[in-house]
This record gives C-alpha cells, structure tokens and sequence, in this order.
C-alpha cells in the first residue's frame, strides 16, 4: 500500500522535474502548435509528417518567437533561403551557383515586366509564379513589400513544398511541371511522351523491374542530389563566339539583333549584352559551353553508348542550327517591313526591328506576333523536342510549325505591301 503510494510520489515528482526543465522556447513552441492546430490544421499536419519535425525543428525555428497570439501574426517571420542555409549549407551553396538562382533577376531584366499588372509578377499570378526562383536581393524584397507582397520570399519550398519539406517529392519530376510546362518550355510534356518519360512511368507501375533505368528530370539535371543547374544551350539556344559556319553565324547574328542584344543598325552590342552576362542568359565560351555538354554526355553515357550520346545531342545542335536559318530569314522578311514603314516602330522598342524581349507586347502588328510565336514558341520545341528525344514535339509542334510560320510571314508580307502601295 505504502509502495504503492511512495512511486506515485516519485513519478509525480518527476513529472514536476521534467516540466521546470522545460525550457522557455519549448513552451513557445507547444503554444504555436496548440494554437495553429485549430488556425491551419493542414500546415501542423504537414510539419508533423516531416523529416524535420522528428528532429526537433519547430515552428518558431523558422518563423521566430515575435508573434505571439492571433492579433500579431504580421511579426511573423517569412524565412527565406539563408535561414535553410543556416542548416542546409550544402544545398544553399549549390542551388546559389546553378541557373534557378536567376529566375527572379532575368524577369526583372525584361521590359516587359514592367508593363503587366502586378499580380502576374509580385503577385506570382503569372510570370512571377515560376519565377520565384533564387535568392532575392534586399532591393528586391524591399520593392515586394512597398509594392504590399509579402510573401513569397522562399524559392527552397518550390520543389518540396511547405510544411512537408520532402525529398521523395522533390525527386519526382512533377516535382517540376508547374513550371517547366506549357508554350515556350514544355520540357514536363516533351519528357513525359518519350520513351525516357515511358519508362518512368512503366516502372511506377510496377510492370517494369525496379532496377530498370528510366531518367527523370533529376536524374540528368540534378544528378547526384547536386542543387547547381545548368544546360550548354539553355533556354535561348543562342551561345558566343559565333560558329565557323558562316550562314550559321550570320543567322545567329540576326537573332542576337532580334534579342536586342546586338544593335540591328550598327551591329555593336548594347545595354542588353550586361543584361545577358549578369543573369548568365547564355554561356559566352566554348569553355562555359563545352563543360556542361560532357557533364550531360557523361550522364547519357551511364545508359547509352557515349557515341550514342554524342550523336544524339549534336543532332541537337544541329535541329538549332536548321531552325535558325528559317528563323533569321523571318525576321529579315519583317525587319524590311519596319525599315521602309510599311510597319510602324511601337513607342516602346529602341530600334525599328523586331525585338524579342518585348514579348507579345509588340504594338499591334500581327506579322510580328506571327514572328514572335514561331522564335518563343515553335524555335524553342524544334531543338527541346530533339535533346528531349520527343519525336512529335521536335517536328510536328516545333519544325513544321516553324515551316508554317515562315509561310504565313512570306504571305503577310506580299498582302502588307501590296496594300501599302495602293494606300
Ligand atoms: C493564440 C494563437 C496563436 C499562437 C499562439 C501563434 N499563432 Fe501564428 N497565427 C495565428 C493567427 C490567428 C494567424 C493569422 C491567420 C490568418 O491570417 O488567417 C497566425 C499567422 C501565423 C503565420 C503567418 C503569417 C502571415 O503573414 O501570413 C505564421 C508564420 C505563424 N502564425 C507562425 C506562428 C509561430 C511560429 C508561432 C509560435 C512562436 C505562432 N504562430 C503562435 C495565431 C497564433
Ligand atoms: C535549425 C536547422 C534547420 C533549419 C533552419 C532547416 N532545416 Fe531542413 N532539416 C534539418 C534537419 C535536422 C533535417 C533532418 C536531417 C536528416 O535526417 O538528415 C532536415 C531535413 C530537411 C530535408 C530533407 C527531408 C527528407 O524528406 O529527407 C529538406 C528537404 C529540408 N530539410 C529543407 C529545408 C528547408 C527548405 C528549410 C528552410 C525553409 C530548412 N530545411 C530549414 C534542419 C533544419
Ligand atoms: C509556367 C512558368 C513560367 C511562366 C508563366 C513564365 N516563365 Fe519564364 N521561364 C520559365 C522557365 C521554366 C524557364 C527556363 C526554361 C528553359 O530553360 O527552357 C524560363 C525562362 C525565362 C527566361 C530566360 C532565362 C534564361 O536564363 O535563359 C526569361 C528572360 C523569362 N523566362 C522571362 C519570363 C517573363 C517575362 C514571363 C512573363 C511574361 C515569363 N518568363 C513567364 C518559367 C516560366
Ligand atoms: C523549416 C522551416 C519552417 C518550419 C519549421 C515551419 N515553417 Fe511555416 N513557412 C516556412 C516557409 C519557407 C514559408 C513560406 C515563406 C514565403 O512566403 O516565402 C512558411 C509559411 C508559413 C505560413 C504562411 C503561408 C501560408 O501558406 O499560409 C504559415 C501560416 C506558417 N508557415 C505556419 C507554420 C507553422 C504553424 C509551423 C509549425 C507547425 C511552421 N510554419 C513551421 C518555413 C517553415
Ligand atoms: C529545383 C528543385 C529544388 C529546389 C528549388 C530545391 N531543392 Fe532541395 N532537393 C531537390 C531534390 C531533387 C532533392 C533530392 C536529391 C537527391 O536525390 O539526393 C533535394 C534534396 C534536398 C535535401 C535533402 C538532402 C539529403 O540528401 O538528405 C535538402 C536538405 C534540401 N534539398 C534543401 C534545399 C534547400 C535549402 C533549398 C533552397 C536553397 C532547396 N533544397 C531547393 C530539389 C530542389
Ligand atoms: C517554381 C518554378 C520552377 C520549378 C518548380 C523548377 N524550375 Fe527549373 N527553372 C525555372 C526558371 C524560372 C528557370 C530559369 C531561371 C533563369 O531565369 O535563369 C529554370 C531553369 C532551369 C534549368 C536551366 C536551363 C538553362 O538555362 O540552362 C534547368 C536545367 C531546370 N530549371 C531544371 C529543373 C528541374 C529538373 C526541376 C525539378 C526538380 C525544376 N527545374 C523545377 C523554374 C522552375
Ligand atoms: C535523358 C536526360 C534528360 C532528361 C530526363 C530531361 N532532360 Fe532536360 N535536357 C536534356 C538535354 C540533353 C538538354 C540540352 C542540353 C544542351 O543544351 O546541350 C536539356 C535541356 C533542358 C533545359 C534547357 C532548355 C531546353 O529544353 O533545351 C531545361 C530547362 C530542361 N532540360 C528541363 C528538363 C525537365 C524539367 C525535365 C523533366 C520534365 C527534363 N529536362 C528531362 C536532357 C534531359
Ligand atoms: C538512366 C538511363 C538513361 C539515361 C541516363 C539516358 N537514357 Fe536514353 N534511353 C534509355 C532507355 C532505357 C531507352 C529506351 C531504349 C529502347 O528504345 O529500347 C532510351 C531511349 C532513348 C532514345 C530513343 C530510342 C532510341 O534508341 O533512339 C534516345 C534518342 C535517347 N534515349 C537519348 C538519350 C540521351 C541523349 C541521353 C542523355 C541526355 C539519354 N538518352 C540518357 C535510358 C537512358
């Protein structure tokens, strides 16, 4: 009886040990879960299913201790990239020197920009929704919160999402598809098609062995759980120095004008060419280029043949080389519009001549919006459909597109002249 007593005694005892010890931070943290457990149930669920959660990081690891009840939630903290850098160094570090770290810098670069409604930027309603990528400047989260946006100062949670913070999901290539989908890089679409793609999604189901090879978008672009990312051609599919091929370097030379990066009058480079360089819009050696095409043939070679690999992706290169030959002689076609008027220069480009970093914002003459859609949109799928060995995309949504562009663009052009001349 006696015994009985005296071990409730201690264990009462303990318990009241073990609660002095708690410390003060504890407590805070017991209070946010508590509470947010009846505010947002989802994102205490979601924590509670995270690696992280096991390991005791809470809450107000990333948040901090500022906001304490339901009327202060505004001192909460937003975390962004350097508080997972704090315990994540490694990936920080990579992820800081690989492509994704520019996404929000190139689309402030635009022009464009800078004409559409806030919402499809800051508001990531639009453009600003894929380009939350990368490290923001203090300038830059300065010009979000004047402009009244406050979130969206993390880019780490776009591929494992918030509060969940998984790495099997950011393993998964749909991991990727909100952005990489879709009119001018519909890499998620081209990848998922083909046979690559097939494969993956075979052995998904279990119809495939398990140790059956099947690359994912990870697997060629962050192999090895690397977080630095980058393509020899990237998304422009324009390099420097200019290829020994002298029809080639004259069509690139055209292209570069369109980009605006070139001046179209006197040829020389122009602001833009900074612009370029500072967002590492495309590799400016064949060094920068040369590196990231044997990491690639690398990767390609685990599976296939390297002469496999190297066939296939020169082929690639040479889809870039076909596509630029129409492309450039496109935009000669409206170029020649705009220099004897028959077009008029919008307000807002620099030059009379086409200017690709306006996007569709181009004034108001439909032979340019053709030019436009066959440069961002079929351009891109001919030489993405090839190097993501997407028969259907490289010819059907890419090349023959182009084909169909040009010819729409050589019509336009006789109809535009015959009635400038009867005017
Ligand atoms: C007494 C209840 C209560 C406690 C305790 C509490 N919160 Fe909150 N929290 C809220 C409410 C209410 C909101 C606002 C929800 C809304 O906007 O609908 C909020 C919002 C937030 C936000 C979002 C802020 C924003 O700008 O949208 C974060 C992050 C947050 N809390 C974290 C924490 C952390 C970390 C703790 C503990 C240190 C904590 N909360 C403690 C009630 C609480
Ligand atoms: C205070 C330290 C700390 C902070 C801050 C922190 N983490 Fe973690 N994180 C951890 C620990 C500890 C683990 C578990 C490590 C392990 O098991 O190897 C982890 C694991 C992870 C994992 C792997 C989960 C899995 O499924 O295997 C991801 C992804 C992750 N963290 C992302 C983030 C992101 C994104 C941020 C910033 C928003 C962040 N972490 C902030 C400590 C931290
Ligand atoms: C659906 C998501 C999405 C939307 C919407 C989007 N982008 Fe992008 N953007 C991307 C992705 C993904 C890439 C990289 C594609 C690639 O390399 O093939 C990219 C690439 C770019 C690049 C080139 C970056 C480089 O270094 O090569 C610029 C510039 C750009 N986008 C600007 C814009 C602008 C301006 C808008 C809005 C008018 C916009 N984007 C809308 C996802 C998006
Ligand atoms: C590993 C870091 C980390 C931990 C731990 C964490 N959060 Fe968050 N939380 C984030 C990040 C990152 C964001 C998004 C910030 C941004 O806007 O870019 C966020 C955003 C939020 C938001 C506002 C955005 C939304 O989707 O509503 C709330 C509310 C919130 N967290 C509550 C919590 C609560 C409650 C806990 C604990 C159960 C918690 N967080 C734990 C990193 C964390
Ligand atoms: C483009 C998508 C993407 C973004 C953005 C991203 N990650 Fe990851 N992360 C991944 C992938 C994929 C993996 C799985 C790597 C592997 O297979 O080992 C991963 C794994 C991790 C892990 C687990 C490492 C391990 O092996 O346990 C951590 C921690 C992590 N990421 C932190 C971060 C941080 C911090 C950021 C922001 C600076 C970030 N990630 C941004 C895709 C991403
Ligand atoms: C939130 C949107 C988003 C997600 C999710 C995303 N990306 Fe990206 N990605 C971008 C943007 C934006 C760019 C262009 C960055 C820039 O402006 O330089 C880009 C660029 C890239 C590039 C570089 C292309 C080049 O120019 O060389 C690769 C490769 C890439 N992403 C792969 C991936 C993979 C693989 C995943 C999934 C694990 C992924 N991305 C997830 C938005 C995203
Ligand atoms: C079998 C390997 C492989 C897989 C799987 C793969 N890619 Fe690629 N990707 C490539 C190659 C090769 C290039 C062209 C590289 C170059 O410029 O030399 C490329 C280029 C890119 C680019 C730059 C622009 C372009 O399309 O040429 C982006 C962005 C990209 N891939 C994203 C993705 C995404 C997202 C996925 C998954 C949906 C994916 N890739 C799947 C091999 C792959
Ligand atoms: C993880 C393994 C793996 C990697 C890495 C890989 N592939 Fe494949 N690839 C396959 C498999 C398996 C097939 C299906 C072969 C068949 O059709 O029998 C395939 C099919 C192809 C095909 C279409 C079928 C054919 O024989 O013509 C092409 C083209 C191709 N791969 C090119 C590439 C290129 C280029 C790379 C690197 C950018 C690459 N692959 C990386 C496994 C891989």
């Amino acid at each position: 009886m006696y015994i009985k007593q005296l071990i409730w005694i201690v264990i009462g005892l303990l318990w009241v040990a073990i609660t002095a010890f708690d410390t003060g931070a504890m407590a805070e943290e017991n209070k946010c879960i508590a509470c947010h457990r009846n505010i947002t149930p989802g994102q205490v669920a979601d924590w509670e299913s995270s690696k992280m959660s096991k390991n005791g990081i809470t809450c107000s690891d990333c948040h901090g201790v500022k906001h304490k009840n339901s009327k202060d939630s505004n001192l909460a903290r937003l975390p962004d990239e350097h508080v997972c850098a704090e315990c994540h160094e490694d990936q920080f570090d990579q992820f800081v020197k690989g492509k994704h770290n520019y996404g929000w810098t190139t689309l402030n670069a635009l022009p464009i920009t800078h004409m559409e409604p806030d919402e499809l930027m800051e508001g990531g309603k639009g453009c600003g929704g894929c380009h939350n990528m990368g490290v923001k400047t203090k300038v830059q989260k300065k010009e979000l919160l004047d402009k009244g946006y406050r979130y969206r100062v993390n880019s780490c949670d776009e591929c494992h999402t918030r509060h969940a913070f998984s790495k099997n999901e950011a393993q998964d290539p749909k991991a990727c598809q909100q952005c990489h989908m879709g009119y001018d890089h519909p890499q998620y679409e081209m990848w998922s098609s083909s046979k690559h793609g097939t494969r993956y999604f075979v052995k998904e189901k279990g119809k495939l062995p398990e140790k059956a090879a099947a690359p994912t978008c990870q697997y060629c672009h962050l192999p090895n759980g690397t977080h630095e990312n980058r393509t020899a051609w990237g998304f422009l599919g324009v390099r420097l120095p200019l290829p020994a091929d002298k029809q080639w370097a004259a069509d690139r030379v055209t292209i570069l004008k369109a980009l605006g990066v070139l001046n179209p009058e006197t040829g020389k480079p122009t602001a833009r060419l900074d612009i370029v360089k500072a967002a590492d819009l495309a590799r400016l050696t064949d060094d920068a280029w040369k590196i990231e095409r044997e990491k690639m043939t690398k990767i390609c070679a685990g599976c296939h043949s390297g002469q496999f690999a190297r066939r296939h992706l020169e082929m690639g290169d040479r889809m870039i080389k076909h596509a630029d030959r129409l492309m450039a002689e496109g935009i000669e076609i409206v170029a020649r519009l705009y220099k004897d008027g028959t077009i008029k220069k919008p307000d807002h480009y620099p030059f009379a001549y086409p200017d690709f970093f306006y996007f569709k914002r181009t004034g108001g003459s439909y032979i340019d919006q053709v030019l436009f859609r066959m440069y961002m949109k079929y351009r891109m799928r001919t030489y993405q459909g090839v190097f993501h060995a997407n028969p259907d995309y490289a010819y059907w949504y890419g090349w023959a597109a182009m084909t169909k562009s040009l010819d729409e663009i050589k019509e336009l052009d006789r109809t535009m002249r015959a009635t400038h001349k009867n005017n």
